[in-house]
């Protein structure tokens, strides 16, 4: 059975496609390197001990698109991770991400139509509940979708109605829709993990920069939250829980079990944690001291968020039960690795 991965170079996309040939899948990623490297595919291929196909293609090249369905006839089903996602870019280019991220989901839909493709899994983000009121925290699938705070955050929530409509309109696609918290860490390896492009603008890739003195100081946005210690509140789930995840959505698609055409899933492991436990915690399980400011709030932030996974847990028979120390440790060890540092 081949998966047809997009984005499959990237961060999450990696992890998914080491998972997706670990359960025997053969898998063809199409990506068109813009943030990513292709020496990924050996990090890939030294875990898996097998390469995954690899198209550089970009989903905004329709013709290229279909040629990948067109070479690879036994594509089952699809996992669409490609997409920019910037927030403060997507501020400042909006044109740039409605283009890239609505026109690549278009075109791929079109393709699989043309080509019997049934199902898909779409990689979407618990940005779409903006900020949940107290009476939805923890969040779960029946929280109401909020006007989103920038123009990435609006992309996933259309490319969700995109689907949506898509599948009302035509009986035989299975969508799986996942929206993920706050996805950290890396392959235990340390083969594979995030590589962010520049300065990083998530949490976990500035700390483990800032560890790495490449970075002087961690700024926390923010200590005068309505939250325990003050900072910010985020459900963060290992990338390689995560990536489980899609194998069992896949493996729910091909097995008919899907309830509904169009089904979502809240991906998180259901605590919340602050950035002040995040810090405090990667310092004590690494022994390395971070210098860090508190800093204004930063714009858009929300102030706490975490998941109710409990529909994922059940229908999806997945969890995300990795415990938070290693999974910063796993972070650390991808930092060191990629920066070659030995201690
Ligand atoms: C951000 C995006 C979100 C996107 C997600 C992808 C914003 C506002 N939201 O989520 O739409 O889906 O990334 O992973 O950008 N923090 C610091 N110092 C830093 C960096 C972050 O204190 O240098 C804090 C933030 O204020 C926040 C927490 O760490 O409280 C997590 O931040 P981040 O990793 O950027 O994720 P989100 O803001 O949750």
């Amino acid at each position: 059975m081949r998966i047809l991965v997009t984005g499959g170079t990237g961060y999450i996309g990696s992890h998914t496609t080491v998972s997706l040939m670990q359960q025997g899948y053969d898998v063809t990623i199409v990506d068109n390197l813009s943030n990513s490297d292709k020496n990924v595919l050996d990090g890939i291929e030294q875990i898996v001990g097998k390469r995954p196909d690899f198209c550089q293609v970009d989903c905004l090249n329709e013709q290229a698109l279909n040629q990948v369905f067109d070479t690879y006839k036994d594509i089952e089903a699809v996992i669409h991770f490609a997409a920019s996602k910037a927030v403060g870019e997507s501020v400042e280019k909006p044109l740039l991400y409605y283009r890239n991220n609505i026109l690549s989901l278009i075109n791929l839909l079109e393709a699989m139509h043309r080509h019997s493709v049934k199902h898909i899994v779409f990689s979407s983000s618990c940005t779409v509940y903006g900020q949940p009121d107290k009476d939805h925290l923890p969040v779960d699938e029946t929280a109401p979708i909020q006007k989103a705070l920038s123009p990435y955050g609006n992309t996933k929530q259309i490319n969700e109605e995109i689907i949506c409509d898509t599948a009302h309109s035509d009986a035989s696609l299975n969508a799986i829709i996942l929206r993920y918290f706050n996805p950290i860490g890396a392959h235990q390896s340390a083969l594979i993990g995030e590589l962010p492009n520049g300065v990083p603008n998530n949490l976990l890739p500035f700390v483990t920069q800032t560890a790495a003195g490449l970075r002087d100081k961690l700024r926390v946005f923010g200590n005068d939250y309505n939250t325990p210690d003050g900072s910010c509140i985020r459900d963060y789930i290992y990338v390689v829980d995560l990536a489980k995840a899609h194998v069992c959505a896949v493996e729910r698609m091909l097995q008919g079990k899907t309830k509904e055409q169009v089904e979502v899933f809240n991906l998180g492991t259901g605590r919340g944690l602050s950035v002040l436990e995040i810090l405090n915690t990667f310092m004590r399980v690494t022994g390395v001291t971070i210098p860090y400011e508190i800093a204004p709030r930063r714009e858009g932030d929300i102030e706490k968020v975490w998941a109710n996974p409990k529909k994922a847990n059940e229908v999806l028979g997945w969890k995300a039960d990795t415990p938070v120390e290693e999974v910063l440790l796993s972070a650390w060890n991808w930092e060191k690795h990629i920066r070659n540092l030995n201690n």
